[in-house]
């Protein structure tokens, strides 16, 4: 049990003894320190060099100051406590395969714990600024106990591109349900979100998942979306996969982008895409587009699938 937990925090501290003009420098050797881990806190948050540097100005050198003389005393003792009682919960929270690893890192405060799946198993990362900043750090066996219960619903539903068609398709139906759950009662905004974050976290090959929306002009323009941030903020219709999904009112399901002619590229990362237009009485209002970074990683099972999550958006 003890190796399951680790902290990492000194290292982030690090960026203390960077005068604040340099923390983009500080970042970039922290990155290298985890980079798996780090690379994903971005992705997630949207973050590309730019937003990264802006997010670091609006950091402060007090608080952070603050949390490690906080975290230099605190710690030892949230940690001896939370230890003593993931043993006592472990039975039921069915921790004995530790196919997981918590890291105590500090990142930007935009988000408490983000689980990551790396070649050698999950990291569930715990972010001490956002802790610290919401206060939850007072009570730190809580914020652990989140991510646990929130790593077991991921390896519960969680779909992976190796496996086979019979697990993917009773994952998928888990996924839905959990999407069901999830989008009741938010405004049509809030769901796409959510269910751009849900495909994003829960399917690993979904590797930028969003919505783009009909305007007045007949454009598509980006809607809420996880992942690398795109240039293709309006596209019109006709253009790229998404423009003629928009056009045909056709899903578009490409396994390989770089055989396609009329196609807008986002990241050189993205190698298939598919894209489901949200038709309501017969109009297109938008659609949800996903890339993946494998190639022929779409099939009948997903288009099946996501075809379902448009009709939960589009019906309630
Ligand atoms: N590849 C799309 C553009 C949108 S990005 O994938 C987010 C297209 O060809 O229309």
């Amino acid at each position: 049990m003890r190796s399951i937990f680790r902290d990492f925090t000194y290292d982030y501290f690090g960026i203390l003894s960077y005068p604040k003009e340099r923390w983009f420098d500080f970042w970039t050797s922290y990155r290298e320190k985890h980079p798996r881990v780090l690379e994903e806190y971005m992705f997630k948050n949207n973050l590309d060099e730019e937003e990264l540097s802006l997010s670091l100005d609006k950091l402060e050198r007090r608080e952070i100051d603050r949390l490690s003389h906080y975290w230099e005393i605190q710690g030892p003792i949230e940690k001896s406590r939370v230890l003593k009682e993931l043993g006592k919960m472990s039975p039921q929270l069915h921790l004995e395969r530790e196919d997981f690893v918590i890291h105590i890192l500090g990142a930007l405060g935009r988000q408490q714990h983000l689980i990551v799946p790396t070649s050698r198993g999950n990291v569930v990362m715990i972010d001490l600024l956002f802790c610290w900043k919401e206060g939850s750090i007072k009570d730190f066996s809580s914020v652990i106990l989140a991510a646990l219960k929130d790593f077991l619903e991921y390896s519960r539903v969680n779909v992976r591109h190796t496996m086979d068609s019979g697990k993917r398709s009773e994952r998928f139906d888990l996924i839905l349900d959990v999407i069901e759950r999830e989008i009741k009662g938010r405004s049509f905004k809030e769901k796409m979100a959510m269910i751009s974050k849900l495909l994003d976290k829960y399917v690993d090959y979904y590797n930028w998942t969003g919505f783009y929306l009909v305007n007045e002009e007949r454009s598509l323009v980006l809607g809420p979306y996880v992942g690398e941030p795109t240039e293709h903020v309006k596209i019109a219709f006709g253009s790229g996969i998404c423009g003629q999904a928009a056009e045909t009112k056709k899903v578009f399901l490409v396994p390989d982008v770089s055989k396609e002619n009329n196609y807008l590229s986002c990241s050189s990362k993205t190698k298939a895409e598919i894209v489901l237009p949200l038709i309501v009485d017969g109009k297109v209002i938008g659609e949800l587009d996903i890339d993946s970074h494998f190639q022929n990683s779409f099939d009948r099972l997903d288009e099946e699938f996501l075809e379902k999550v448009c009709g939960l958006l589009i019906a309630s």
